[in-house]
Order: C-alpha cells, then structure tokens, then sequence
C-alpha cells in the first residue's frame, strides 16, 4: 500500500491501488472539500507536493475542468478523479489554498 500523507489535517493513512483520494480523504475525515464527485466542478482541486508518480494518468475529463481553474499548476490534480496506482511510494497533498 501507498502512504498517503494529507497534510493540512497531519492525517497519514496506507491506500491500496485504485482508492481514490476521495476515499482516502472521506475515510480519514479529512477536511478536503467535495462538489459535484465527478470531475465537474473543480471543488476539491489540491497539489501534489510528493508522489504524483504514484497516482492515476490525468484523463481528458480532469484537463477539461483544471483548465477553467485559474493559475492551475502541473502538480494540482482533482481529488475524486485521481487513484493510486503503487503498492508503495509517499503521496503528499496539501489542499488549503486560496483559488
Ligand atoms: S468534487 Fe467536483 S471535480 Fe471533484
């Protein structure tokens, strides 16, 4: 399992490949924020600031709906569109942000 570090809320927890973050966040009550859950609505855009290998590929959906967040970086991913892919390896999110 991935360690996922969430830290805004200093919560770290194991993943297992293909949880997404959504479920790793809801499941530690973490205070990530959630809209729409299908890649919408760009509510729970965060940065990845370790570990980016270690989640799903961007898909054209996610491109389309960071494409409308302004000053969106290539660390920022949507998370409930983003799962983990490795057995192993660190994935650090911060999510508070002003946006
Ligand atoms: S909750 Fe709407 S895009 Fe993730």
């Amino acid at each position: 399992m991935a360690l996922v570090l969430l830290k805004d809320d200093q919560i770290s927890v194991k993943a297992s490949v293909g949880t997404t973050m959504r479920k790793v966040a809801q499941a530690t009550g973490a205070s990530m924020e959630f809209g729409c859950r299908v890649g919408d609505c760009a509510t729970c855009v965060a940065t990845v600031e370790r570990g980016m290998e270690y989640l799903s590929p961007l898909t054209e959906k996610e491109r389309k709906a960071m494409s409308l967040i302004e000053n969106a970086d290539e660390k920022m991913r949507l998370m409930c569109q983003c799962s983990v892919i490795s057995e192993e390896g660190e994935i650090e999110i911060s999510y508070i942000h002003s946006c």
